[in-house]
């Protein structure tokens, strides 16, 4: 063998060997990330928050997204599976046996749904608790009473999360943070707001919005979305925001409704439409009235 054949296949091997080393040193980082617990200390859920509502549970179960990953009885599906390394499978979660939430104490539901964190503390990879992080008491008490009337699954399915290897980087990086490093587990019990076309309620509804569109509603990459996803618009109402062309609240219906422009062309699937378009008027409009209240900020910060 010439020598410098030698030195580049030496110089090759090394550079294998370390690309290995590093990939091996990520997987481990992700798993490692994964596997962390979080603890929280969980307010103890007032007694005096009134009945739990279970019509009004359903219809969080439904607008919040829940019933649009794990079903509309709850029974669990598969959400993603692109063939190209991505599936992931929301688990059931009606009551029953070989349900992922049998044996769930009101704690444990609260933990899930309002911290990102599962019984044993480890936290959700795709689930966007962020959304549901400032939950009132009342509307946790009457999703969680909903859930329970669930029927039992005839056949349960475990939760999956297989993500493809760049994302398994990014998130061994910290680039892609989970629901549970994205909220404040420290906030005060979000206060009761009342039910109205008022710019606070539409504060309370566009929190199902945060997950994707950022905390500030600014848009960008979607955390928790597969790689193909275009990026969330921009919901202020900046200059290189989108929200100057729902100025009228039947656009804002129609997108929100039937995934349709003003322009009439259809939004691409990433926006949940089949949860979304379940938001009754009043929310509706009291969201839009809260979106236009925003301040202007550049597309992507969040
Ligand atoms: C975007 C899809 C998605 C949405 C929306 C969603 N979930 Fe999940 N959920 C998942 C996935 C995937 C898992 C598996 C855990 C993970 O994300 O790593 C999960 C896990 C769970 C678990 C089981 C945690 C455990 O103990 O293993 C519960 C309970 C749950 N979700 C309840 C809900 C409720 C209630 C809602 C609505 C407020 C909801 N989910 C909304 C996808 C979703
Ligand atoms: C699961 C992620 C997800 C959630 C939740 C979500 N969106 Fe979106 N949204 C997107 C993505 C991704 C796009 C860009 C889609 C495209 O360009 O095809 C988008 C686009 C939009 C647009 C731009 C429409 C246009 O004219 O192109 C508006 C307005 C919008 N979303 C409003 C909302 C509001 C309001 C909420 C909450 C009630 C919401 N979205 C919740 C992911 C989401």
């Amino acid at each position: 063998m010439k020598p410098w054949l030698r030195t580049t296949g030496v110089a090759l091997l090394s550079a294998g060997v370390l690309l290995g080393a590093a990939a091996a040193t990520l997987d481990w980082g992700a798993q490692a990330r994964s596997k962390r617990r979080i603890e929280v200390n969980l307010r103890p859920l007032p007694d005096a928050v009134g009945e739990p509502s279970p019509e009004r549970g359903r219809y969080l179960f439904v607008t919040r997204g829940c019933a649009g990953c794990h079903g509309n009885q709850g029974g669990g599906r598969p959400v993603v599976d692109d063939g190209q390394g991505m599936r992931v499978v929301a688990p059931t979660i009606a009551p029953g046996p070989g349900s992922s939430v049998a044996g769930y104490a009101a704690a444990d539901w609260d933990r899930v749904i309002r911290h990102g964190i599962k019984p044993d503390g480890t936290p959700v990879l795709i689930m966007p608790s962020e959304d549901t992080a400032r939950l009132t008491d009342a509307d946790l008490r009457s999703l969680v009473r909903h859930l329970g009337t669930l029927p039992p699954a005839a056949r349960p399915v475990a939760a999956e999360v297989r993500l493809p290897f760049p994302v398994c980087i990014a998130y061994a990086l910290g680039l892609m943070p989970d629901a549970a490093a994205r909220i404040d587990h420290a906030a005060p019990a979000p206060a009761p707001v009342d039910d109205g076309v008022s710019i606070e309620h539409g504060r309370y509804v566009a929190d199902l919005c945060r997950g994707c569109h950022g905390e500030h509603l600014s848009g960008g990459r979607v955390p928790s979305g597969p790689p193909d996803w275009p990026p969330a618009a921009n919901l202020t109402p900046g200059p290189d925001g989108l929200l100057p062309r729902y100025a009228s609240l039947d656009d804002f219906r129609r997108l929100m409704r039937q995934g349709r422009r003003p322009d009439g062309s259809a939004i691409g699937a990433a926006m949940p439409i089949g949860s979304l378009g379940a938001l009754n008027d009043t929310d509706l409009a009291a969201l839009h009235l809260y979106l236009r209240s925003l301040a202007p900020r550049a597309s992507g910060g969040g």
